[in-house]
């Protein structure tokens, strides 16, 4: 049988897109971060908004699992300008849900780069180095129901989602309208055929 081995890698990835840099967090990074999960907009799919002192947390989190594993949640900024826009990256799930031990891809941009193609960008780069660097067999993805933005971009990744994977987030209030998530999967050799 399959024992799930979490990678580690040395030194730290950081990848290059032609618009994008997936890198390490910087302290510079954290305020417009506060910014973005402030904005109800980009948080509609979530119990919540962040505090600014729950944002620092969580980018915290996403910098020392870097530190430590050499690849994680990266900070995404546009390589024309340095400007920070968001995250994307690999993480595994904190939460005890049915498909865990798994490695998970992630997103959230400022609103206002949305519908520029960079999450698909940095995605790509992300997806590349699970299967190729760091030698991933499956990267899945889920979101709330309701997040089609979402699903949008796990589809054009080729992710594949069977309904009957469908779960109630153990996160989220039981009733809510974001309980019921959909779970997407990406297999190595899907990936390679694309
Ligand atoms: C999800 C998110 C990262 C996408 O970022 P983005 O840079 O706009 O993504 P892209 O431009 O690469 O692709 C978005 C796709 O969604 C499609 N889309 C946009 N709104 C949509 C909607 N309401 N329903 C379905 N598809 C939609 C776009 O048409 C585009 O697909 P296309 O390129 O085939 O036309 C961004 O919307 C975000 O940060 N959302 C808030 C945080 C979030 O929900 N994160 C995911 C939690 S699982």
């Amino acid at each position: 049988m399959d024992t799930f081995t979490v990678p580690v890698v040395t030194p730290p990835l950081t990848m290059t897109t032609p618009r994008l840099i997936l890198r390490q967090w910087q302290e510079s990074d954290f305020g417009p971060f506060a910014v973005m999960n402030a904005d109800p907009q980009v948080m509609e799919f979530f119990p919540s908004v962040l505090t600014r002192e729950k944002s620092d947390d969580m980018a915290m989190r996403c910098r020392d699992l870097i530190a430590e594993r050499g690849w994680g949640i990266w900070a995404v900024a546009l390589r024309e300008t340095g400007e920070f826009i968001g995250f994307v990256g690999l993480h595994t799930p904190g939460y005890d849900l049915p498909f865990t031990p798994c490695i998970e891809i992630g997103w959230r941009l400022r609103a206002d780069t949305w519908g520029k193609g960079y999450c698909s960008e940095a995605a790509r780069a992300a997806l590349d180095a699970g299967f190729n660097v760091l030698g991933l067999k499956e990267i899945v993805a889920f979101t709330a129901l309701p997040n089609l933005r979402s699903q949008a971009v796990m589809k054009k990744m080729g992710m594949v989602c069977d309904p009957t994977e469908n779960f109630k987030h153990p996160a989220v209030a039981a009733g809510d309208w974001l309980e019921e998530h959909c779970l997407y999967r990406l297999s190595k050799g899907a990936w390679q055929a694309t």
